[in-house]
């Protein structure tokens, strides 16, 4: 299992997807960059979400708030008081570890997983702290924001009268968010700088259980439509002392990567807590008025809170497969849904020479417009198509001497290796239709 995390790293490294953070420089823990096919994979896992979540949806509507927040925002949120770890050291190795993601023997015998003894727990804050402006007293400490969440809550009220949306509602936003974690292993999985996929969804009181079964229902759906396998799947509901602060219920998605059973999104009853916490320290007055029946309330809070960087991961760990072929051969192949494969077409000349290499430049230009393309002229045909597979490329198309002829080229899919003739007046309107199932 720990094999197949190491060749997914290892492909992620080589191929482009994601790099140490500052590698020259020896690399900085538990921070990492985008490359070329990362961040592409990334975007499109946004907008996939995006899409599912504001376009699909006439009620919800999306804003994008600073990272940076009025600290005040995070004494009503509870962060100050309540976003803290215990944390402990190995005595002789003086390696960290945050006690409550240590296995359950080194909890109970206070042992690290070298077997040392641990020294005793010390409460700290996950919250990075900076300071604005260019003197560094008290007075000008700022949190980088822990979570997107907060960003909605303090403009519930810009939206709502804005917007013209009636409760039920909701407001989406993506963005970074921090958190000064100190375990470090796992890839891309826990860092300090991630992103979210947030959704708060402000529903009638009376009607919270409701709402939380129905967006229960939809997450679970979108990892269906996103063709993540169905049985990598399952909820977890938190017990009473899983429970944050602000939670009345919450579920998790979990999903069973090469290192087990983890947290992918979180669902939560947040009930009024935060309108409630922010119009208390604000001041101001965050209940809404419904003008059908004039009755005036402090609407409650469905959360939908999933992780993008850690959802990149599990879209590579899901996609990967190496797989054993007819004939002895093998292929490293990721199954990504054609909506987030970095590249959606590769196009290649058979062959360089007798105007071929100009036909597919030509038709890869062409299609430029409709999809994200590559251009490959080098090496042996099949060797093109594995190195594509590599990456997750659903569709590859070679140009021929035949459509010389008969302006056909052969359109060959990654995951049945199947190639069919296809027209060059049909090609849009066949891979269009093909990303959509
Ligand atoms: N607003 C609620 C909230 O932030 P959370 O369960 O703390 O809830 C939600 O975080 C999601 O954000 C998680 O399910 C996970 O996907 C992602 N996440 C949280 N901490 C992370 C970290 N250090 N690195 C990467 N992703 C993280």
């Amino acid at each position: 299992k720990n094999k197949e995390m190491d060749n997914i790293v290892s492909l992620a490294k080589r191929r482009g997807f994601i790099f140490p953070s500052s590698e020259i420089y020896g690399g900085l823990s538990s921070a990492w960059d985008y490359g070329p096919l990362g961040v592409q994979l990334k975007n499109n896992l946004e907008q996939f979400w995006w899409r599912e979540m504001t376009q699909l949806h006439d009620n919800i509507v999306g804003i994008d708030a600073a990272i940076m927040m009025h600290p005040r925002v995070w004494e009503a949120s509870g962060h100050v008081e309540n976003f803290s770890d215990l944390m402990v050291e190995d005595t002789v190795t003086n390696e960290r570890f945050r006690f409550d993601l240590l296995p359950e023997e080194c909890q109970q015998e206070m042992k690290s997983p070298k077997g040392n003894p641990l020294s005793e727990p010390r409460q700290f804050n996950l919250m990075f702290a900076t300071h604005m402006g260019p003197v560094a007293d008290a007075g000008s400490k700022v949190y980088l924001r822990p979570e997107t969440a907060q960003g909605i809550y303090v403009n519930f009220k810009n939206v709502a009268q804005t917007s013209r949306v009636k409760v039920p509602f909701g407001i989406a936003q993506v963005g970074k968010a921090f958190r000064n974690e100190i375990v470090t292993k796992n890839f891309i999985f826990r860092t300090c700088e991630f992103e979210q996929l947030e959704m708060q969804y402000f529903v009638h009181p009376k009607e919270d259980e409701k709402w939380f079964e129905f967006w229960k229902e939809q997450r679970i759906n979108y990892y269906d439509k996103l063709g993540i396998r169905r049985d990598k799947l399952r909820f977890h509901q938190h017990g009473p002392d899983e429970l944050a602060h602000y939670a009345k219920d919450a579920f998790d998605i979990e999903y069973e990567f090469p290192f087990g059973w983890k947290e992918l999104e979180g669902i939560h009853n947040r009930t009024d807590f935060d309108l409630s916490r922010h119009s208390e320290f604000s001041g101001k007055d965050l209940t809404y008025l419904d003008d059908q029946t004039s009755e005036r309330y402090l609407p409650y809070i469905i959360e939908t809170s999933a992780g993008l960087t850690r959802g990149v991961l599990m879209a590579l760990c899901d996609a990967y497969e190496e797989q054993e072929l007819e004939g002895g051969d093998s292929r490293t192949v990721l199954h990504l849904h054609p909506r987030i494969a970095p590249i959606t077409v590769a196009v290649f000349p058979l062959v360089k020479k007798d105007g071929l290499a100009e036909l597919a430049r030509d038709l890869e230009r062409e299609l430029r417009e409709d999809f994200s393309t590559f251009y490959d002229q080098s090496g042996a045909i099949g060797r093109r198509y594995r190195r594509q597979d590599e990456v997750g490329t659903p569709f590859c198309i070679t140009v021929d001497y035949d459509t010389k002829e008969d302006n056909s080229v052969t359109l060959r899919y990654r995951d049945s290796m199947e190639q069919v003739r296809v027209p060059i007046t049909e090609l849009v309107g066949t891979i269009k239709q093909a990303v959509k199932e």
